[in-house]
């Protein structure tokens, strides 16, 4: 038994139990005065009190380490750097919102709300949308245990020790009986004062400065090394839910929202339950007046039905909830001319005009480039070179051209020409009938410009995640006309790269390793990486699902492809084109010749999944498995994570030191399992089969 050196009060403090009372007491304190500083903006006690309690905490901590509570304060300075971020899969997956512009299109959203419920009358919840990026804190029996990025949607990245780092995030929710499960969901974000104290730092600092807050804010969570994130200042709001277990889900968001301040989270004061069209645009307009004063950086409000269960009536589409609208303020606008007009060439030989533009500073960044779209626009704008045009840009998207000013055109201002041939490969250009877009006809095997861009897809993080093999080395790889297919990705060898500028044999070998590696994939990551037209990542998803093999899916008619969920006409007849054409086959062929496989037979789902509809707690330190993979693997056998014990409990999955979960379960007689054979669960007796031998 330790005694602390330095102990806060004259009594005696001998047993462990008194120091960890005694520890509890100042944690439970510190959180409260922070919570009074960094939530309610009304401090409890002077700096300096503070500072002492913090003190004391600190060194009965350095005594006693063994006894560190997991939500203290001391914690939030950062730690040593992280190799990478781990993976993290969301309970619930993580939306996005449609967006409304106009009135009209605020008072359409009204409307299908009111038709989708069957009422006369609509109450929403008002709030802002805040312009920093998504995240969902995980609190288990109030504790704060991770905190992922929004990522895909579907899967984030573990930033639980940059989280810790945010004053304003309770490391234990105020409730004597708070929920077993809470992922609170919201926004981190930098206040407009912190981002340019910053700046002024990095100024100092002989450092690039950041553009602008969300981007300070998104730079400051993806620190590998928390200590850096702690120099930052972020702040949260919480907005949203994902899963909840062992607590009644309150009946509306706005009492959510109220749940949540109690709770101690940070919930922005913006936000009023509203009636109607009319009282949406009555609060748009209210915080669009005072958007200029407010302390954060915000692109529209956002609006969402407030009873739950009316939400759930409405549910979704495709990956936005029906019952909510982000309603966004105009993009940010500015004046310049036009130098030029070039075209571009896309990934599937898209030809695009693009203005070159004397640099201007718009929505926090430079833009020199914008998009013109397409033939038409040019004409419909009338955009010419030597033009005074405003310029746009929306948040993240590609800056575009508006309009031009008439009074400011100069005499010799000149029209755009579109090109016959591609400026890449001389190829005729080719504007299909009835199609806004004009394309090179050379294709990925002529046109060096599509096969960088399919390339670059193939690679991408994405597609088959291949690292280092970015913009720059394909450019070269193209150029130098050392591949032309992704196919041949797998035939480089390291004579083949060293030969290339910047490409050490260390950084050559690294991109082999990588490229080996891009072998091991999945089916929809595959079909995603083939670039087929219209077939994103949430296609690629579905087609897989669907379809379960590769052969079913190239061999697939136009009726059958319209079977998959969200593929309708324009999708399908891309898909079958594709792979109509023998050339696409072939290099499919090529792929799999080389090494590239999946397990197919509809991935997991195919198998028989040991663990569904079972709920399993995990307790303590397991040999080899984190957390989360422990919980991603009950989850794919079909199962349930729950954080604590009860009658319902399946199984509970223990480690070394495990504690009252254990006792608990012991008690109700509930199986205990360890981690093989957690790990048995895993084998499934799937008939999917590896396509290569
Ligand atoms: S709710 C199911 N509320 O906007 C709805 N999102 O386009 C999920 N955002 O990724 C989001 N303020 O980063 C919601 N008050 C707010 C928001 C908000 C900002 C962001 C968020 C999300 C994106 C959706």
């Amino acid at each position: 038994m330790t005694t602390a050196n330095h102990t806060p009060s004259a009594q005696p403090q001998n047993t462990e139990q008194d120091i960890l009372q005694q520890m509890q007491q100042l944690v439970s304190q510190l959180n409260q005065h922070a919570h009074a500083y960094y939530v309610l903006d009304n401090p409890s006690i002077p700096d300096a009190e503070y500072d002492k309690l913090f003190r004391q905490l600190q060194e009965l901590e350095a005594a006693h380490p063994s006894l560190v509570l997991p939500d203290t304060p001391t914690q939030r300075v950062g730690g040593a750097p992280l190799p990478q971020f781990e993976q993290v899969t969301h309970g619930i997956p993580m939306l996005s919102l449609n967006n409304g512009f106009s009135e009209e299109d605020i008072a359409n959203f009204d409307r299908r709300v009111k038709e989708g419920l069957d009422a006369v009358n609509a109450s929403y919840a008002a709030e802002l949308k805040f312009d920093g990026l998504a995240i969902n804190l995980r609190y288990e029996n109030g504790i704060f245990v991770q905190a992922a990025t929004r990522g895909d949607g579907a899967t984030g990245e573990d930033v639980t020790a940059n989280i810790r780092t945010i004053n304003a995030i309770p490391l234990r929710l105020f409730s004597a009986n708070p929920p077993a499960v809470l992922d609170v969901r919201g926004e981190v974000l930098m206040l407009k004062e912190d981002f340019a104290k910053l700046n002024q730092r990095q100024r100092d600092a002989g450092q690039k400065e950041f553009a602008n807050p969300r981007n300070a804010a998104a730079g400051s969570l993806r620190q590998l090394d928390s200590r850096i994130t702690a120099q930052r200042t972020l702040s949260f709001f919480a907005y949203g839910i994902g899963v909840l277990e062992g607590a009644e889900m309150p009946a509306s968001h706005s009492a959510l929202l109220d749940w949540y301040v109690e709770l101690g989270l940070p919930v922005c004061k913006e936000r009023a339950v509203v009636q109607n069209a009319e009282g949406l645009l009555a609060f748009f307009h209210d915080i669009g007046q005072r958007r200029p004063q407010l302390p954060y950086e915000i692109d529209g409000v956002v609006y969402k039905v407030n009873k739950l269960d009316e939400q759930n009536t409405l549910g979704f589409v495709s990956r936005a909830p029906r019952y909510a609208l982000a309603h966004k303020f105009p993009a940010q606008e500015e004046l310049t001319t036009v130098l030029e007009i070039e075209v571009q060439v896309g990934r599937t030989g898209a030809i695009t005009p693009v203005a070159r533009l004397a640099p201007v500073f718009v929505g926090g960044v430079t833009v020199t480039n914008a998009t013109l779209h397409n033939e038409d626009e040019v004409r419909r704008k009338d955009i010419r070179i030597g033009d005074t045009v405003i310029v746009r840009r929306a948040g993240d998207v590609i800056p575009e051209v508006v309009a031009h000013v008439p009074e400011r055109r100069p005499q010799d201002a000149q029209e755009f020409v579109m090109p016959t041939a591609c400026p890449v490969c001389a190829s005729a250009i080719i504007k299909p009938e009835g199609e806004a877009i004009a394309r090179c006809s050379g294709g990925a095997i002529r046109c060096g410009a599509q096969r960088k861009g399919a390339l670059i897809h193939f690679a991408s993080r994405r597609a088959l995640d291949i690292e280092g093999l970015g913009e720059q080395l394909v450019e070269q790889l193209v150029e130098n006309n050392i591949i032309t297919t992704p196919a041949e990705l797998y035939t480089l060898g390291l004579v083949k790269l060293t030969v290339l500028d910047r490409m050490a044999e260390k950084s050559a070998n690294n991109v082999l390793a990588a490229i080996q590696a891009s072998k091991n994939t999945t089916l929809p990551r595959f079909i995603y990486a083939l670039g087929i037209r219209h077939a994103g990542e949430s296609t690629a998803k579905a087609l897989a699902k669907h379809f379960g093999n590769l052969d079913a899916l190239m061999n697939a008619t136009q009726e059958q492809l319209l079977q998959v969920a969200d593929v309708g006409p324009v999708v399908a007849k891309s898909i079958f084109d594709y792979f109509a054409d023998p050339l696409n086959r072939e290099m499919v062929e090529q792929l799999r010749a080389a090494g590239v496989h999946w397990v197919e037979g509809a991935q997991e789902e195919a198998g028989v999944q040991l663990l569904a509809g079972k709920t399993i707690v995990l307790t303590g330190t397991l040999p080899t498995l984190s957390r989360d993979a422990a919980r991603e693997l009950v989850e794919k056998a079909g199962g349930k994570v729950s954080g604590s014990v009860s009658k319902k409990t399946s199984y509970v999955v223990a480690g070394s030191d495990a504690g009252s979960k254990l006792e608990k379960a012991q008690e109700l007689g509930i199986a205990i399992l360890d981690e093989a054979q957690l790990l048995a669960m895993r084998r499934r007796r799937s008939t999917g089969r590896r396509n290569v031998k």
